[in-house]
């Protein structure tokens, strides 16, 4: 029986034979612990993603299903990382299986920058002074950019994201103010194949689907709600749904709003009337309820994000909404103002 310790903050921890000092926790998520982390040889930064062992058991099953999901996030970070793009990549993994709780280590490449999350909340706030945000900019150097790579996944290595997420992307900088997105989490991400990628049949939830395990995340299409298979299209709505968060100032899709079929179609021009209505149709397309109604690829996608970006330069007045929203915030009803013209 090895001896050895657990990642502990403040000491070192060798890993498939680097050893790395841990400065600090990065961030603590359900099934995983995710740690910075400094080479020693070469004082290159890492971040290690340490896997939860017993939040693994599986109640169905009566099995722990840590192996496969540490297998399938090494294999399909590692496919992404086989783009031109810029990506995140893995470095290093390493499973302790002759422990009593065995220990299950991956080391990334470190992603210097914020979460889209953090990002997006300091420039609404930095455009705020301006008064208008600029969102043709950030489908042009956010959007567009995760577009290309998803469609490298898609057609070149046959997998799914499926966890698009503000804190599932980072945000790199540089001194000249250039920023690009890297897409991080490959944790629910899935190897589906040539024959089912792009398979959308209408409708898509019937018995003869094949099953998935369904994820609740906010934002998440409804075929991955419900636990089915997920397609290129699972992508295109949560990508949309991204595009939402962002043209609405930051707000999701709550659970609670999903009432039919057709609330899970978003329309941002019902929360931000300012939303120009190209930016509205693009989101409502890519957030239809059935896959197939969906824009068909990620080419599509980039197709009509271009067309937004190329023929309307909008800096629209942001800090007039917030301050005086013309819709209501919850029911989304214009919100009749004594200010109206007469
Ligand atoms: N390579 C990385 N570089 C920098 N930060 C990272 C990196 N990987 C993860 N993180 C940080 O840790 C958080 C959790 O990592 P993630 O892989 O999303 O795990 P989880 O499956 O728990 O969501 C991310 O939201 C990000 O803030
Ligand atoms: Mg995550």
């Amino acid at each position: 029986m090895l001896t050895d310790m657990p990642i502990t903050v403040g000491k070192p921890i060798t890993i498939d034979g680097d050893t790395y000092f841990i400065e600090r926790i990065l961030d603590i998520g359900g099934l995983s612990r995710v740690y910075l982390g400094i080479n020693q040889k070469n004082q290159e930064k890492v971040a290690i993603k340490e896997f939860i062992y017993q939040n693994f058991y599986n109640k169905l099953t009566h099995e722990n299903d840590i192996d496969d999901f540490f297998d399938n996030e090494v294999i399909n970070t590692q496919a992404q990382a086989r783009s031109p793009y810029k990506t995140m990549k893995v470095l290093h993994y390493e499973k302790r299986l002759n422990l009593e709780t065995p220990e299950y280590y991956i080391v990334f490449s470190y992603i210097e920058g914020k979460t889209f999350l953090d990002f997006y909340r300091e420039f609404i706030q930095s455009c705020r002074g301006l008064a208008h945000l600029d969102l043709a900019s950030i489908v042009r150097y956010i959007f567009l950019p995760l577009v290309d790579l998803l469609d490298y996944c898609h057609n070149q290595e046959y997998i799914i994201h499926r966890d698009f997420s503000v804190k599932n992307i980072m945000i790199q900088t540089n001194e000249e103010g250039d920023f690009w997105p890297i897409l991080i989490d490959w944790g629910v991400s899935k190897y589906v194949g040539p024959e089912w990628i792009y398979f959308t049949p209408k409708p898509y939830m019937t018995p003869e689907m094949p099953r998935d395990i369904p994820i609740n995340q906010k934002g998440a299409p409804p075929e991955i709600k419900f636990g089915y298979m997920p397609t290129a299209a699972s992508d295109i709505y949560y990508l949309a749904h991204l595009m939402y968060f962002v043209f609405t100032g930051g707000i999701m899709r709550e659970d609670s709003e999903i009432l039919s079929d057709e609330s899970y179609v978003l329309s941002p021009k019902d929360v931000n009337w300012f939303i120009p209505d190209g930016y509205n149709e693009v989101v409502r397309k890519m957030t239809q309820y059935e896959p197939a109604d969906r824009p068909k690829n990620m080419k599509e996608v980039r197709n009509m994000l271009e067309e937004l970006v190329n023929i309307q330069h909008i800096h629209f007045d942001f800090e007039f909404f917030m301050l005086e929203p013309d819709t209501d915030e919850l029911t989304g009803e214009r919100i009749s103002s004594s200010k109206e013209p007469n």
